[in-house]
């Protein structure tokens, strides 16, 4: 009975072994059956989870590649900054294409006849190296003639002087004819950067690749354009041409400092030049008397011109201040025998409020 019993008692056991057994198949295979059900259903999501790790991956070589890049970009910015850095002890920085600027100049725009001729000559007497003009300024000329005037006093020799001029919108379609014709009014055999006075999206291009030509005739060392105030616009005529622009001129001063613009122009080794670089004829004092501005010039016995046109210079600005006064163009230059803290820079950075002072 004992043994009978004990091996019911097997029996049981080895049949409760192989329900169990059963039912867990039964459950493992219903389980491998909703995940096939699963898969099959989720089969695009099952792709699409292989294709977001697949993207993950390509995100994170892209992600690393683009750390890479970043720091390759760092490494090839501080490459080009090393270039470009502004020499603030020579006052000069080195464009992308290959020639030395002066980074602190004179502005013409609005002089004309014997002021802008007087202008010149005093900037260049005083030290300038950089003269901006415009065909649009109608004072070319005037402008060719200040030169000659210091050439032939001796102050300065051609090869020592920085001219820009720029073509305007209504010559874009005869780009070649546009840079000869300035080339005669200034009294030159070439033209040291011409740049295209605005962005002018139904022939920008043309223009600029008549200037491109200009380059390779040695009429034009450097070209660079005006007025592009995105990156897309920038972008636009860069994807177009072959020659990227050494520098960009637009408004930028303390109010509106192009920051965006600024940075878009690092990859490409582009270099901003500060037209208002003083916030333009009629809106000085606005700049001038602001408290921050005015309380740093306090500090340092200088003027609020001065401090502005220092900001320039150390934000990496390149600033050509317009003036017929011979005391203040010989004052803006007076601005290489002192600094800005890097607190007083931050402080200038916190005036920024993009507000432009033209309405154009
Ligand atoms: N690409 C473009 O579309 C564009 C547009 C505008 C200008 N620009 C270029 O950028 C240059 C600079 O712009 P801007 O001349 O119009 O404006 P700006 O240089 O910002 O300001 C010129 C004004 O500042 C005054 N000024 C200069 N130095 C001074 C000082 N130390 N103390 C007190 N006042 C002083 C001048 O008067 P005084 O004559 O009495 O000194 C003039 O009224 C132009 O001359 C031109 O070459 C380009």
């Amino acid at each position: 009975m004992k043994t009978k019993q004990i091996i019911a008692f097997i029996l049981s056991l080895v049949m409760c072994f192989f329900l169990i057994a059963c039912g867990t198949t039964e459950e493992q295979t219903d389980r491998v059956d909703e995940l096939v059900e699963n898969e099959t259903l989720a089969g695009s999501q099952t792709d699409s989870t292989d294709t977001d790790i697949g993207n993950k991956t390509q995100e994170s070589d892209q992600t690393e590649m683009a750390e890479e890049n970043s720091d390759s970009e760092q490494q090839e910015v501080s490459g080009i900054s090393e270039g470009q850095v502004f020499d603030l002890e020579n006052g000069t920085v080195m464009l992308n294409s290959g020639y030395e600027m002066p980074i602190l100049g004179i502005g013409t725009f609005r002089l004309s006849g014997s002021e802008a001729e007087n202008s010149v000559y005093w900037a260049l007497r005083d030290g300038y190296r950089l003269i901006d003009t415009a065909r649009i300024y109608g004072n070319e000329a005037d402008v060719g003639r200040g030169i000659q005037r210091a050439i032939e006093e001796g102050f300065v020799t051609r090869e020592e002087i920085f001219v820009t001029t720029k073509m305007w919108t209504d010559d874009f379609d005869n780009g070649a004819e546009a840079i000869n014709a300035s080339l005669e009014r200034l009294g030159l055999d070439y033209i040291d950067l011409m740049i295209l006075h605005h962005s002018q999206p139904s022939n920008d291009v043309g223009a600029y690749q008549a200037m491109e030509q200009a380059v390779s005739e040695g009429k034009l060392r450097s070209i660079g354009l005006s007025n592009y105030y995105t990156p897309e616009d920038f972008d636009r005529l860069v994807n177009a041409t072959s020659i990227t622009p050494a520098l960009l001129q637009n408004e930028t001063h303390p109010y509106h400092q192009s920051m965006e613009m600024k940075e878009h122009l690092r990859q490409y080794g582009t270099v901003m030049e500060s037209w208002f670089p003083l916030g333009g004829r009629g809106n000085t004092q606005t700049l001038f008397n602001d408290e921050v501005i005015s309380g740093i010039a306090q500090a340092h016995g200088k003027t609020s011109a001065q401090i502005i046109l220092r900001w320039h210079l150390q934000a990496g600005n390149i600033a050509i201040p317009g003036s017929s006064n011979a005391d203040h163009i010989q004052e803006n230059f007076e601005i290489f025998d002192f600094e800005l803290t890097d607190e007083e820079m931050e402080q200038m950075t916190g005036l920024d409020r993009n507000e432009r002072f033209a309405g154009y």
